[in-house]
């Protein structure tokens, strides 16, 4: 396996991990992601209350943005955006939520220059979202250009070099008088889309093409199945390590895939889980589970024999075990992991928590523990 060495310490870098990779853009890193949800108020409660985000920005009536509300998150280098439409425009979010519910719009990408990011993405194939665009206030200008993806999901260019406010210009900074302590999030790991049937190597290949990205792995269906079902995924990511996108798509199974039934509840392809990397998971997933956040179960026997397969690790299993805590090992060292349930009431969009030692691999050991986990689920739904 190629190495990601050196790539999730906390400077941003230009350094090319992956040769193979065309880093023509190049991305710095993930800018932000936002969410149209049908009450952003109180979605920012939520993950303010249950998953330690701390109040950084709002724009809405009071900033001059009279067509829409947009609450800004914040935890270390994560920054979520929760928006909610006004009632007399934006059509296209009202129909985004009406169709999708609460889910992932924007993966917003951090650029040196959003109006070549465009150029270069377009002339390669990408369809235009937005064509370059200048904000500005009294802090700065930034420019912003963006592209489709799958679904009705989309990347923004965000170029912020000359750009010093709180987030975007229209926001001003939230002070709020409620500021629940972090829970030791750190920064986007990777961010997973679901495509459709036979869709997986033609949105490869459109971050292949497109954007220059490289395939880090490739888990067939053999990798990634159970008695009763399966799933593909390739891992894209760009030259740096820093964006790191595997695609999933459903494969054949005895019973429905998990990816079958996010398409049929998200009502189309979308991003199915935002993972986010801890420095000491332990204590994040307790603080998680004290605040509410709900994390698939994990088998008690799982633990029987997980350290035959991982090897010694620092991390006390009890504690592990208590938690519901995954393990996997491959060549550079060992991961853990752990996926929380739905967060809302579709069975679409999770979180997944993840802290490396080394490994910069996925959990293919874990796969299988996890998709029985989550066919359990399923089943209570009555949707395997
Ligand atoms: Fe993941």
């Amino acid at each position: 396996m190629k190495t990601l060495k050196n790539i999730t310490n906390t400077a941003y870098s230009l350094e090319k991990i992956f040769p193979e990779a065309d880093d023509f853009l190049p991305l710095l890193g993930t800018d932000y992601v936002e969410l149209y949800v049908g009450n952003a108020k109180q979605a920012a409660h939520y993950y303010k209350t249950a998953f330690g985000f701390q109040s950084l920005a709002y724009a809405g009536l009071e900033t001059g943005l009279t067509d829409r509300t947009s609450y800004v998150l914040a935890q270390d280098k994560i920054r979520l955006v929760l928006t909610t439409p006004m009632p007399n425009t934006h059509q296209e979010i009202f129909e985004h939520i009406t169709k999708h519910g609460d889910g992932v719009k924007v993966i917003a990408l951090w650029v040196d220059d959003a109006t070549k990011a465009w150029n270069e993405t377009t002339k390669r194939g990408a369809k235009s979202f937005l064509k370059p665009t200048t904000e500005s206030d009294k802090n700065g200008i930034v420019i912003k250009s963006g592209i489709q993806t799958y679904g009705d999901t989309v990347h923004l260019f965000i170029e912020r070099k000359n750009y010093h406010g709180i987030f975007l210009p229209k926001y001003q900074k939230w002070e709020s008088n409620y500021n629940p302590p972090d829970v030791g999030l750190r920064y986007i790991d990777h961010m997973v889309g679901n495509v459709g049937w036979e869709e997986m190597n033609v949105w490869a290949k459109f971050y292949r093409d497109t954007m220059g990205f490289a395939n880090l792995i490739t888990f067939d269906d053999k990798d990634i199945s159970t008695q009763f079902t399966a799933l593909m995924s390739k891992v894209m990511t760009n030259g740096n390590g820093r964006v790191k996108f595997p695609i999933n798509e459903p494969a054949e199974g005895l019973k429905k895939s998990q990816i079958e039934e996010y398409l049929d509840f998200y009502l189309g392809p979308g991003c199915q889980h935002i993972a986010v990397a801890t420095n000491n998971i332990i204590e994040t997933v307790k603080a998680l589970t004290q605040r509410g956040v709900e994390f698939l179960y994990v088998p008690g026997t799982y633990y029987d024999t997980v350290l035959d397969r991982v090897g010694e690790i620092d991390e006390d299993l009890k504690q592990l075990k208590s938690l519901g805590i995954l393990v996997d090992r491959d060549d550079e060292g060992y991961l853990l992991q752990i996926f929380t349930k739905p967060v809302s009431d579709r069975p679409t969009l999770f979180f997944e928590i993840i802290q490396r030692k080394g490994a910069q691999s996925f959990g293919k050991g874990n796969f299988k523990a996890l998709f029985e986990s989550i066919e359990a689920e399923q089943e209570r739904r009555g949707t395997l």
